[in-house]
């Protein structure tokens, strides 16, 4: 099943959160089964997701376990909302081994990490067995809603290029501009299991056209 994951970054409200997510469910069809949608929302809207039924991620956790870490969040604890949670996102600028660390901690609290990395010759030393591998060049994220995708191409090229190097069932999503226009090309790829979409993913419509471009 491909993995359609929406990452939302550190975007809407409270009420601008149960609007997208009311709006969102209520263009949703019974017989998508092809797809499993998953919401990365801030950690304070977990709740707000997980009540909806649809998948949920965190964006970010602790590599500690627990005790006196003011302002971290565990996995312990996150565990409860989420069966998957985003590690090492480029933004956040953590080194391979901290990135490493949030993923074992993801996989003890058996929470699936979805662990970003930006080179594709690096993709075998982030993968675990029950990961999610995530990859994604800062110079195609989106800032501002300005698109600047790859060419599908390149991708296709480079995940074929990177599950050579895998085990045969890793997990392998692309990330940076997936939007409307491009997700039914993504969707083509055999390699890709997957986007994480970020900026395409704060107005519900424009999801939904993404994850029924890998529905159909
Ligand atoms: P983008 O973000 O879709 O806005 O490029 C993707 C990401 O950073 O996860």
């Amino acid at each position: 099943m491909k993995l359609v994951i929406a990452n939302w970054k550190m975007n809407m409200n409270l009420p601008e959160t149960t609007g997208w997510l009311e709006e969102f469910t209520r263009m949703q069809k019974n017989d998508s089964l092809a797809v499993e949608v998953v919401i990365a929302p801030p950690f304070p809207y977990l709740g707000e997701v997980k009540s909806t039924g649809l998948s949920v991620g965190a964006q970010d956790v602790s590599a500690l376990e627990k005790g006196a870490h003011t302002g971290e969040v565990g996995a312990f604890q996150i565990k409860d909302y989420c069966k998957y949670c985003i590690v090492g996102h480029s933004e956040r600028k953590e080194d391979k081994a901290a990135v490493l660390k949030k993923r074992n901690a993801c996989l003890k609290a058996r929470i699936i990490p979805i662990v970003c990395f930006v080179e594709p010759a690096d993709a075998l030393d982030y993968y675990a067995d029950g990961a999610v591998l995530a990859w994604e060049d800062p110079a195609n994220i989106s800032v501002g809603g300005n698109y600047k995708a790859k060419d599908p191409q390149e991708i296709d090229a480079e995940a074929t290029f990177m599950k050579k190097s895998l085990p045969d069932n890793a997990t392998l999503v692309y990330g940076g501009s997936v939007n409307r226009q491009n997700a039914k090309e993504l969707a083509n790829i055999v390699e890709l299991d997957g986007v994480l979409v970020g900026n395409a993913s704060l107005d519900p419509a424009h999801f939904m056209e993404i994850v029924e471009a890998f529905t159909l």
